[in-house]
């Protein structure tokens, strides 16, 4: 009977433990993806783009070994550029404005968590290239660089071609040839942070290899 005992124990101890399932991600998360993806579709600042800002963002942050609240950038990733789509735009009111007008509810209905709020907003309130970029939370800093380098390189052509005949930026071929030189111009220099500067360099190279060739081609 003892021998018996000794042997289970053994085995049990042999057999080595399965760990415990990850626990479910917050209801909250792919509560804002489905929001974004039913009402905030668009060509060059839909639910792709979202994509594409969280997952630089992050990858930023890491490379450059800084700490990020990634639930806000989350958050911030899927609702940022909302009051630049219809019907959520206003005429004279700057989108990253209407925006924070907008996300409270939207937060609150997906079960956000409160505390988080006011980063989303600082995130929201400064991505776009043209804000000062001192000062800022790393979250909001990050987010900034990512949605700038979103501009940038094959990405940044095709969000501003994919505007053609829909966008101020770009009401014709030629308009928007000239907004992606524009961007070329402008948007590298306005990267704060090394990192940013380093993942611009390859999407400089490219842009000015595209308008080097349509200018050849035309
Ligand atoms: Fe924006
Ligand atoms: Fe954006």
């Amino acid at each position: 009977m003892l021998l018996a005992l000794v042997l289970t124990a053994a085995v049990a101890k042999a057999v080595p433990k399965t760990p415990p399932p990850p626990p479910p991600p917050p209801a909250w998360r792919a509560k804002l993806e489905q929001y974004a993806t039913e009402h905030l579709e668009h060509p060059a600042w839909g639910t792709a783009h979202a994509r594409r800002d969280y997952r630089l963002t992050m990858e930023l942050a890491k490379a450059s070994g800084v700490e990020v609240d990634e639930e806000a950038v989350f958050a911030a990733s899927w609702l940022h550029d909302l009051g630049a789509i219809e019907p959520f735009a206003q005429p004279g009111v700057e989108h990253m404005t209407r925006a924070l007008e907008l996300i409270d509810p939207i937060l609150k209905d997906a079960g956000f968590p409160d505390e988080k709020v006011p980063l989303v907003h600082t995130i929201v309130s400064h991505h776009m290239y043209y804000s000062d970029p001192k000062e800022l939370p790393p979250s909001a800093l990050y987010f900034r660089e990512a949605d700038t380098l979103d501009f940038l390189g094959a990405i940044g052509i095709s969000r501003i071609f994919a505007l053609t005949g829909k966008h101020r930026w770009a009401p014709d071929i030629n308009a928007a040839e000239a907004t992606v030189r524009k961007n070329l111009d402008e948007l590298p220099g306005t990267l704060a942070t090394p990192q940013g500067r380093l993942r611009a360099a390859d999407r400089i190279l490219e842009m000015e290899a595209f308008l080097k060739a349509l200018a050849a081609e035309k």
